[in-house]
């Protein structure tokens, strides 16, 4: 008689998050750019008009045209800002639920407008180009950044599922 025993083993879903130091690098580095909302988003469609091709207001039009409307500040400002509220809470292990709640509904309105892992990724891409030109940037604050993104990355991915 044979019996087939299954382990499973299930990690505790404890999320990382920053140290208050990791965090001072990434709000300090952040805090270069984030008033940059238009610039940024420029570069995002910029180099992948994938992106810009979801967003029913941009889809189809000239990139360069539609950089000054009222509608690509507003949008700017809109993925921005969600930036800048998730950057602010982190460094603290208390804020951690609140930011899996903010990320975790990102993920989920996202998924609802059929937005992809791949383009997730291509806009981290843009992001972390943009960012590494504009703002003091080395080593520490690349592996800060890049903990920072995995982190919320892996809440946006188990929502895009
Ligand atoms: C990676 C590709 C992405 C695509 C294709 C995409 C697409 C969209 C679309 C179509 C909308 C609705 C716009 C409207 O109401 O007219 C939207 C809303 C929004 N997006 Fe994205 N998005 C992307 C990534 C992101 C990221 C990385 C963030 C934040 C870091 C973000 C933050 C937001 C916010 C805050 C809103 C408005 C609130 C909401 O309705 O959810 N998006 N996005």
């Amino acid at each position: 008689m044979k019996f087939l025993i299954l382990f499973a083993v299930i990690a505790a879903a404890s999320a990382d998050f920053l140290t208050a130091d990791q965090a001072g690098v990434l709000q300090s580095a952040w805090s270069n750019i984030k008033n940059s909302e238009v610039d940024i988003l420029y570069a995002v469609f910029k180099a992948y008009p994938d992106i810009q091709a979801k967003f029913p207001k941009f889809v189809g039009k000239d990139l360069d045209s539609i950089k000054g409307s009222a509608d690509f500040a507003l949008h700017a400002t809109r993925i921005v800002s969600f930036i800048t509220e998730v950057v602010n809470l982190s460094g603290s292990e208390a804020n951690v639920p609140a930011i899996q709640t903010l990320v975790s509904e990102l993920g989920n309105n996202h998924k609802s407008r059929g937005v992809s892992k791949a383009q997730f990724n291509e806009f981290r891409t843009a992001i972390t180009e943009y960012a590494s030109t504009h703002t003091s940037w080395g080593d520490n604050v690349a592996a800060v950044w890049n903990q920072a993104l995995d982190n919320v990355y892996a809440i946006i991915f188990a929502k895009l599922g």
